[in-house]
């Protein structure tokens, strides 16, 4: 059998993990409102319309901000459409996802619905066919207390307490010819400055992230970034990036999709530093990954025909496998702590989303709601840098990448020291972990997510086949270390107690 050595010691920590990693995304796309969270003839809904049972699986993931409203939506989106008495509001053609829009939910029933799930809104502001001073005026009608035209509008609303919603998105991916009213680089960083003056004039506590590359095969990618950071470097707080993965080479490849993200993170990083030295500035930029996820954009079907509301669009049935990708992206986005501060699984619901609903029916939890879950829960704390020496497998894209990837993560004041592993060989492999300069330390769980079919789903006839399992026996205390076996293709979670 092949064998690992993970050393972790106490004192090497990288970073402490911004809890807004753990966030996701919610669009008004496909069945990720309608029918997805809001289904008000659907028997388990409360008495706004929401999905009781999609609530109690949100909760269980621990999202602590959810974006909103969009994606490519966004930005053909008039925020106005979505408040006021239901009856009133417009039906009109989406034309980012050739989908009717009822306008059912707003900003308003939103904000409703994070409350209830214990979350908090991420909104986003409309820089394609909106301007700046739309743009704050959303911010006013959100969060100022009152007294002026757009805040005694959210008051007459029913929500006599500001929104208070502290992080805005400046537009979404901008810098894509799909977008409605794409902008240049130079247009983007001008209009995107102006809208977070007034923003900022409006609320001055608010966080602003402007929309850098949809992902490092845009022929623009880091050229885009550099620019409108000139712009933008010192109103804004992150850039924002995208990335989906799927697999276009071997499977191995796509497991090691990881490589790409941990690219992707140092190269966006690389152009916004590059901006701070030119600036001779001493403000750090931080990343906002507010879309990330397996999306096999390859089948296509972006769009519904005929127009309808709420189609199904890209309801991605996450295998086994897909769970595997998402594990190691979880991996990536903790090792660069230190400068990512926001990430957002997309979608959360329907959309490819780790929650998928029946029309009337039942909800279920995808395979990639697990590593997501486990990482949210257990992944608060401190990053630790270890030390892994393990073989390499191979991969057509990116040659040799070393077979496990590793992330404890330490709760001081749980005590507790959890390890996610990612094992992307095929076999088992014996793996020594050993703990330094710890009093004390003792396994308590030992979690796994694997199987003998890659391809396993989980559907609402089969909602378990693909499930954590608990190992059979915890890791075995030798002198200072601990041994245990991690199967092929598996991902784990390794819990210690620690003094
Ligand atoms: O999440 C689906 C879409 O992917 C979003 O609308 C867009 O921002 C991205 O291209």
């Amino acid at each position: 059998m092949a064998e690992a050595r993970i050393i972790i010691d106490r004192d090497y920590e990288k970073a402490t993990v911004n809890p807004l990693v753990f966030g996701s995304f919610i669009e008004h796309m496909g069945r990720a409102i309608y029918t997805g969270i809001y289904e008000p003839d659907h028997p388990e809904s409360d008495e706004q319309g929401f999905r009781k049972d999609v609530i109690q699986l949100v909760k269980e993931l621990n999202i602590p901000i959810v974006r909103y409203p969009g994606g490519n939506f966004l930005s053909g989106y008039r925020w106005t459409d979505g408040i006021g008495p239901r009856e009133n509001r417009p039906t009109r053609l989406d034309l980012a996802w050739k989908s009717v829009e009822p306008n059912q939910v707003g900003i308003d029933e939103f904000v409703d619905w994070t409350r209830k799930v214990n979350t908090k809104v991420m909104a986003a502001v409309n820089l394609g066919t909106g301007t700046p001073q739309q743009a704050g005026e959303l911010v006013e009608y959100c969060n100022h207390p009152g007294g002026t035209h757009w805040s005694d509008l959210r008051k007459k609303n029913g929500h006599k307490e500001p929104h208070g919603i502290k992080v805005w998105c400046l537009g979404n991916e901008m810098d894509g010819d799909w977008q409605i009213c794409h902008l240049s680089a130079e247009d983007y960083g001008k209009k995107a400055l102006e809208a977070a003056k007034i923003m900022r004039w409006v609320d001055p506590s608010v966080e602003l992230v402007a929309c850098g590359s949809s992902g490092p095969h845009m022929s623009t990618f880091p050229e885009w970034d550099r620019v409108i950071l000139e712009y933008l470097y010192d109103s804004v707080d992150y850039l924002s990036v995208h990335r989906y993965y799927e697999p276009d080479d071997d499977m191995n490849s796509f497991l090691a999709s990881f490589v790409d993200m941990d690219y992707f993170i140092k190269t966006a990083l690389a152009a916004a530093d590059y901006v701070r030295a030119k600036k001779r500035s001493k403000k750090t930029l931080y990343l906002s990954f507010d879309e990330w996820n397996i999306w096999y954009q390859k089948r296509g079907i972006f769009h519904s025909e005929p127009w309808k509301i709420g189609p199904e669009l890209i309801e991605e049935r996450y295998t086994l496998l897909d769970a595997l990708v998402c594990g190691g992206l979880l991996c990536t986005l903790l090792q660069n702590a230190d400068r990512v501060r926001i990430a957002c699984l997309a979608q959360l619901v329907n959309v490819i989303a780790p929650i998928l609903t029946e029309r009337g029916g039942k909800a279920v939890r995808q395979t990639i709601f697990y590593p997501f879950q486990q990482v949210s829960k257990y992944g608060r704390g401190t990053v630790l840098e270890p030390r892994i020496f393990c073989p390499e497998f191979n991969t057509n894209k990116y040659g040799g990448v070393p077979q496990l990837q590793v992330v404890p993560v330490l709760d001081h004041e749980k005590k507790s020291l959890n390890v996610f592993v990612l094992n992307c060989g095929e076999s088992p492999i014996s793996t020594e972990l050993i703990l330094r300069g710890y009093k004390k330390s003792n396994p308590t769980e030992h979690e796994i997510l694997a199987g003998d079919d890659l391809g396993a789903i989980n559907s609402i006839d089969n909602p378990n086949r693909v499930r954590l399992t608990n190992a059979e026996a915890l890791p075995d205390a030798r002198a200072d270390s601990f041994q245990t076996v991690l199967p092929g293709y598996s991902w784990n979670r390794i819990r210690f107690s620690t003094i």
